[in-house]
């Protein structure tokens, strides 16, 4: 499974690319806000430091202008994935830029219906929002589950499912167990998922031990 990581602070990426742990990155317009720097100049910052893919939204909603935002990102570095979000006019941008040798992440899903208009279009990414779909009361791990299984019912779909909208460590192991191919995860919760108290417990006991044999392995 391949991680990605839901964050526009560059500082964040590049300790996390750093320790080996990125496979790639994703933005949104909120996550762009929260950093306060300018975007494109954000973008090529990010597209520096990772080599996978990095997705940057499109900002507009009408089709002329959202063209005209896609090419213009995508023209930002070769590993750019342009998001667009899930549609009539996105998906028609998207597969524009299919057709075009454009990666794209479409955006915003949260039903196995608008997965099957993305994978129709050839949409390299559908990112279903998980933690959006678990606050209004529905189980956003059973749409993974959904997708998964009709993607595979087909095997000329090439659409990777990216498990977006990631609350907590339960969430990544669930959307892995469900198939997802992809999850984009929050910084703090990739730093979560090192916790454990047994590890804590059992690191202090081995350098107490250690310390105690008086030994020094440099
Ligand atoms: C995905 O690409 C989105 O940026 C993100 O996962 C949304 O997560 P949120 O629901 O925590 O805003």
């Amino acid at each position: 499974m391949k991680f990605f990581v839901d964050t526009a602070n560059v500082d964040e990426i590049r300790e996390l690319a750093d320790a080996g742990l990125l496979d790639g990155v994703t933005t949104n317009p909120s996550l762009i806000n929260k950093a306060g720097r300018d975007f494109i100049e954000t973008i090529t910052e990010i597209c520096q430091v990772v080599d996978g893919p990095v997705s940057a939204e499109v900002a507009a909603t009408d089709y002329d202008t959202m063209m005209k935002e896609g090419e213009k990102l995508a023209t930002i570095a070769d590993n750019v994935c342009v998001k667009v979000p899930l549609t009539p006019a996105g998906l028609k941008v998207g597969k524009h830029l299919v057709d075009n040798g454009q990666a794209i992440n479409v955006t915003l899903c949260f039903s196995a219906a608008q997965a099957m208009l993305a994978a129709k279009i050839g949409a390299t990414y559908i990112s279903p929002f998980i933690g959006r779909l678990d606050d209004i009361g529905q189980e956003g791990m059973t749409l993974i589950r959904e997708i998964g299984d009709i993607y595979a019912a087909y095997p000329e779909i090439d659409t990777q499912v990216l498990a977006a909208s990631i609350r907590g460590p339960q969430h990544v192991v669930q959307a892995a167990l469900s198939g997802a191919d992809v999850v984009t995860v929050p910084p703090k919760v990739l730093h979560q998922m090192f916790n454990h108290p047994l590890t804590d417990k059992g690191l202090e006991q081995f350098v107490a031990d250690w310390q105690a044999t008086g030994q020094s392995i440099l």
